[in-house]
């Protein structure tokens, strides 16, 4: 049986040493995650209102990458800058919680990472990240992992030998060229008219509806059905809502891996240089031939 670690070797035993550092965080956070609840005073630098949560990953992010010894920068969408901790070392972004609107009605949760080799110096792509990943805190606790060529899906161990580590469960993840799922953010009255046509289509073609209100949920279940995930660019957010960095640099990449592809309704995601760490991007991810329509639908 494959661990993360082990499936991490083929890019350097630095690698492996920083996903068993992320593992051990996540194991953590699961324990915390029933006992802390509610809204922190603190905002982040989208304006949004911290939960305790997104505090308590955050921090549990931080600790065991720093202690890692293989870190040279860590940014997180809690953060207010990436913060610097060594001269050399991988660059780490993170949404540490995704999804944290969820938490109150424990929905889909999860959190997402991207990894640079070097420093992060702006601009970047995420064609630049070597690996990328992310876990879903569901009724089991999975994790997709991708390098430039493969995608992995693991399962976290609950009892036994490999208690407390990610095993794999799916070697070379495709998406699958027939769709069958679709889900768009943003309230229908603010989508872009080729948005709204391309919704449309969808339905015609009989695509089920799926939307849970985050991106590791949504996107994960278009992995596994085919199909397509949006938070589109809309009337009032010309640059939509997600994270170029944190959240659709590292998605993505694992599309890509996977053999899907990433748009930002005009071209791909992973070729956008992301010049801010705060930058945001509306984002088309899933099955290729989808996510080209979309882009087709926007020139016209
Ligand atoms: P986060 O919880 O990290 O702030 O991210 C939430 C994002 C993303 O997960 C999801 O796709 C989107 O926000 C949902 O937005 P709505 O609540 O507007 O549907
Ligand atoms: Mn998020
Ligand atoms: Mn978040």
């Amino acid at each position: 049986m494959r661990t993360l670690v082990d499936i991490a070797k083929q890019l350097g035993p630095e690698m492996s040493g920083l996903l068993d550092a992320f593992t051990q965080a996540v194991v953590t956070l699961l324990d915390e995650i029933p006992n802390v609840q509610g809204t922190s005073s603190s905002f982040n630098i989208y304006g949004e209102e911290q939960k305790q949560l997104d505090l308590l990953a955050n921090d549990l992010l931080l600790n065991a990458l720093e202690n890692s010894g293989c870190v040279s920068t860590i940014a997180t969408e809690e953060l207010d800058k990436p913060k610097k901790i060594a001269e050399r070392g991988f660059s780490v972004v993170i949404d540490p919680l995704d999804g944290s609107s969820n938490i109150e009605s424990n929905n889909l949760m999860g959190t997402i990472m991207g990894i640079y080799q070097d420093a992060l110096n702006f601009p970047v792509k995420p064609s630049d990240q070597i690996c990328a990943l992310y876990t879903v805190y569901g009724p089991s606790t999975t994790l997709v992992f991708a390098t430039r060529s493969t995608a992995y899906e693991l399962v976290l161990v609950r009892k036994g030998e490999y208690k407390g580590k990610f095993v794999e469960k799916k070697a070379n993840l495709i998406i699958p060229e027939k769709p069958s799922v679709y889900g768009v953010g943003g309230s229908k009255k603010s989508w872009l008219p080729a948005v709204s046509k391309f919704v449309e289509e969808l339905e015609q073609k009989g695509l089920k509806l799926r939307y849970g209100g985050s991106l590791v949920g949504d996107f994960n279940q278009v992995l596994h059905n085919g199909g397509v995930f949006a938070y589109p660019a809309t009337l009032d957010r010309p640059e939509g809502k997600l994270r170029h960095l944190y959240e659709a640099g590292p998605i993505a990449f694992i599309a890509h891996a996977a053999k899907g592809y990433a748009s930002d309704g005009k071209s791909s995601i992973l070729e956008k240089p992301i010049t801010r760490h705060d930058q945001c991007t509306p984002l088309y991810v899933g099955t290729t031939a989808v996510v080209k329509r979309l882009e087709e639908l926007m020139r016209s």
